[in-house]
């Protein structure tokens, strides 16, 4: 495998060394020298089409603990402002010898689009509301954590599933590890093909909750929102908010997860995500450790 497109593409023994890789790192991370010679000799570019601050800021650490060189692009303050095309700035970048892209874009497809064009490796950071590929995997492995594993496990996915990239990397993840998936929200925000992938639909919340072992609460993402969907914030508070009240009436201790950013008192209320049942902190965390796996999995591939 040369790029990390998506994790339709890769195969549960690819998540699996991903994984074994990733709790090397994570032993070395707890070291207090943290960083490695292993990418010493690549240079990678973080190119970032989209604002973020865990997956730009968790790559850049990944890369700089495996001692890469790097080079950031934010499209924002670039010549893209002045009407350069995806790939004359990405061929353009590749000119000053750089082996690797780590890539975020507003457009589902634009990772793949560059993988037909130019030679280096391509790590999707992000394509619109199509992959996040990283981020599932250090779900995942932050389910794997906190629970001993991921087969078996009943994980449910709240929120707006229809603007979500991770949703969608984190339904083929959890399959292709075994879980069962279920993914809640109202109707509205849920794509129509959302069946087709074999997932449990549920509208209502509290219905989810008590199915699952795992709820991953996702942000309603009005930036992506082309027209008024319904609800509206007030409304999704209301009938899909998840608090600390809500989470202590059921009868089991489900863990908590979001990918952030969150949206206090919208989607997640503050005494939720900071209970001892969130492991939000954890999996920005891990998501060091499974970027520099990926990373270090790649560079043999260059
Ligand atoms: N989870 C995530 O992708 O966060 P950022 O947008 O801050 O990178």
């Amino acid at each position: 495998v040369r790029h990390l497109l998506g994790i339709k593409d890769i195969t549960p023994a690819d998540i699996q060394l991903i994984f074994e890789t990733a709790d090397n790192f994570k032993e070395v991370l707890n070291r207090p020298i943290k960083k490695v010679p292993s990418l010493r000799d690549i240079t990678i570019a973080n190119v970032f089409f989209e604002n973020s601050t865990r997956t730009r800021l968790s790559f850049e650490l990944a890369q700089k603990r495996l001692s890469a060189d790097i080079v950031n692009f934010s499209a924002s303050g670039s010549s893209v402002k002045k009407g350069e095309t995806l790939l004359d700035t990405v061929n353009n970048i590749l000119a000053m010898k750089v082996d690797m892209i780590v890539m975020r874009h507003a457009s589902a497809g634009a990772p793949h689009f560059l993988s037909k064009h130019i030679k280096a490796n391509i790590v999707n950071a992000g394509d619109g509301t199509h992959e996040h590929p990283t981020q599932a995997l250090l779900d995942a492995f932050s389910i794997r954590e906190r629970l001993g594993e991921v087969a078996g496990k009943k994980v449910a996915i709240i929120g707006d599933i229809l603007h979500s990239r991770v949703a969608l990397s984190n339904i083929f993840a959890l399959q292709k590890l075994g879980a069962e998936v279920m993914v809640c929200g109202p109707v509205t925000l849920l794509p129509r093909y959302i069946s087709a992938l074999g997932v449990k639909v549920e509208l209502n919340v509290r219905k989810a909750l008590e199915w699952c072992d795992v709820a991953n609460v996702l942000r309603i993402q009005l930036e992506r929102q082309q027209m008024k969907y319904f609800p509206s914030l007030r409304e999704y508070t209301l009938y899909y908010g998840i608090n600390k009240k809500l989470l202590d009436s059921l009868d089991k201790e489900i863990v908590i997860m979001h990918p952030g950013p969150i949206n206090r008192g919208v989607e997640l209320s503050s005494d939720a995500a900071d209970s001892k049942q969130a492991i939000i902190l954890n999996q920005v965390e891990n998501g060091v450790a499974i970027r520099m796996a990926v990373l270090y999995l790649l560079a043999s591939q260059v």
